[in-house]
């Protein structure tokens, strides 16, 4: 079989590439369309310009299986199009990536299916949001988060968790009345705000059965101590070592995995991931959003640990024969991924140049993903907000953590920040 991934050269589809470029020799290709500056120069590395291109590309190095794995990408449609041009393609067509793509859609999904999802309301008016906000908001007891109804490029607006009313009442006019057509939002959800450590289930799912990845938490917040902006993801660690309680394994897969996959699978034909975002709080565990494809870092995160074939689970999964592939994970170990971003993540979408030294400085068992670079000449250059992620694989926490800093250490560009605590609590989920 041949492979091409198509998509923007993110952190998720890099790591992609690499393992089945390790498990399939250069029968794999990468058609991108934004920039990679780690993967350029790579013999089966292609920028192209649009799917007609990849198209073309994918026909020359006889391509059987195309893959597209990033939300953007799958909610724009890009799936059907390689799909009408006659390859087998291992991403949700839009119609199921509606499921990511309107956290409305998704929150009807939860009650029809009988999920626990935090209260909601969802707006359309500004005035009736505000007057509903005016009314229910009480500090410490009846918070609010904000969350958009689309998906949004900005991951700041997307999700926001205010701080008090006044905040909240800025963000609601902001994603309601005077953002562009670009960011804005015509539905909010305004959704009770619950506490509690949060988790994400990777699963995937063939239409009949699942596989469910190891545990993995992601980090939202750009700063230490979960303060600051919500991120697209700026660290992610997963274990093998289990660290979830038998209940809440039971809860999970009885009340949360299996009526997800009954819901999905109402929407139509899925063949892919399914992550879910759930949360436990004192009342119990919630789902707060679907995803319907990997989480960027997560899935660098989560791959480390997987030691049986990506490529055979792929297949399984399109031939709905996912019950006979059997996973080996790397034993006891967790995998650790820290992302480095740079000056005005995550609100600006400004042209950078910085030059990223030190590369050549790193340990052989550290993976370097580019999330946004190019190369420019010899340079290997910042291309946008979150920029690279490094990730390692060991037999703890700790351990990661000595190991993955002490490398970014060796890194550096103008304006590079990540946070330092990353792994520093491990897995918490009780
Ligand atoms: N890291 C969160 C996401 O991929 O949505």
């Amino acid at each position: 079989m041949k492979y091409l991934i198509y998509g923007s050269g993110n952190a998720r589809e890099h790591s992609t590439f690499m393992r089945l470029k390790s498990e399939t020799g250069s029968n794999v290709f990468f058609a991108c369309y934004g920039s990679n500056g780690i993967l350029q120069g790579d013999p089966n590395f292609f920028s192209v310009q649009n799917t007609t291109m990849a198209i073309l590309l994918a026909k020359e190095k006889m391509v059987d299986m195309v893959l597209v794995l990033s939300p953007l990408d799958l909610l724009k449609g890009i799936a059907d199009i390689f799909a009408k041009a006659g390859f087998k393609v291992f991403g949700v067509k839009t119609k199921l990536a509606q499921v990511e793509g309107s956290k409305v859609y998704a929150k009807s999904l939860m009650e029809e299916f009988g999920i626990d999802t935090p209260d909601y309301r969802v707006f359309h008016s500004f005035q009736k949001a505000k007057a509903f906000l005016e009314q229910s908001w009480i500090a410490g007891s009846s918070e609010y988060v904000i969350k958009s109804d689309r998906f949004l490029a900005n991951a700041s607006l997307r999700v926001s968790i205010p701080q008090n009313l006044e905040e909240a009442m800025e963000t609601l006019y902001f994603l309601m009345v005077s953002s562009g057509m670009d960011t804005g939002s015509r539905y909010v959800i305004l959704e009770k705000k619950v506490t509690g450590p949060e988790l994400s289930n990777h699963i995937m799912f063939d239409g009949d059965s699942y596989l469910l990845f190891p545990a993995v938490q992601d980090y939202k917040k750009l700063y230490e101590n979960d303060h600051g902006p919500n991120t697209d993801g700026i660290g992610s660690m997963a274990s093998t070592i289990p660290v979830i309680t038998d209940d809440d394994q039971k809860y999970i897969e009885n009340r949360v995995i299996e009526p997800s996959l009954k819901a999905v699978s109402s929407v139509g034909d899925y063949r892919f991931f399914l992550y879910t975002g759930i949360i436990k709080t004192p009342q119990g565990i919630n789902v707060l959003e679907y995803n319907t494809r990997p989480g960027n870092p997560e899935w660098s995160t989560l791959l480390s640990l997987l030691e049986s074939s990506l490529e055979d689970l792929i297949n399984y999964t399109m031939e709905k024969r996912l019950s006979a592939y059997r996973p080996v994970w790397r034993q006891n170990a967790v995998s650790l991924t820290v992302m480095a971003t740079a000056s005005g993540y995550p609100f600006t979408e400004k042209e950078y140049e910085e030059k990223i030294r030190g590369v050549e400085n790193l340990d052989e068992d550290v993976m370097l993903v580019s999330d946004h670079t190019r190369k420019e000449e010899d340079a290997l250059v910042v291309s946008g907000g979150r920029v690279f992620g490094l990730t390692h694989t060991t037999d703890s926490f700790e351990n990661a953590r000595k190991k993955i800093y002490a490398n970014m250490e060796r890194l550096s560009f103008k304006g590079m920040f990540y946070r330092d605590d990353i792994g520093t609590n491990g897995i918490r989920f009780r």
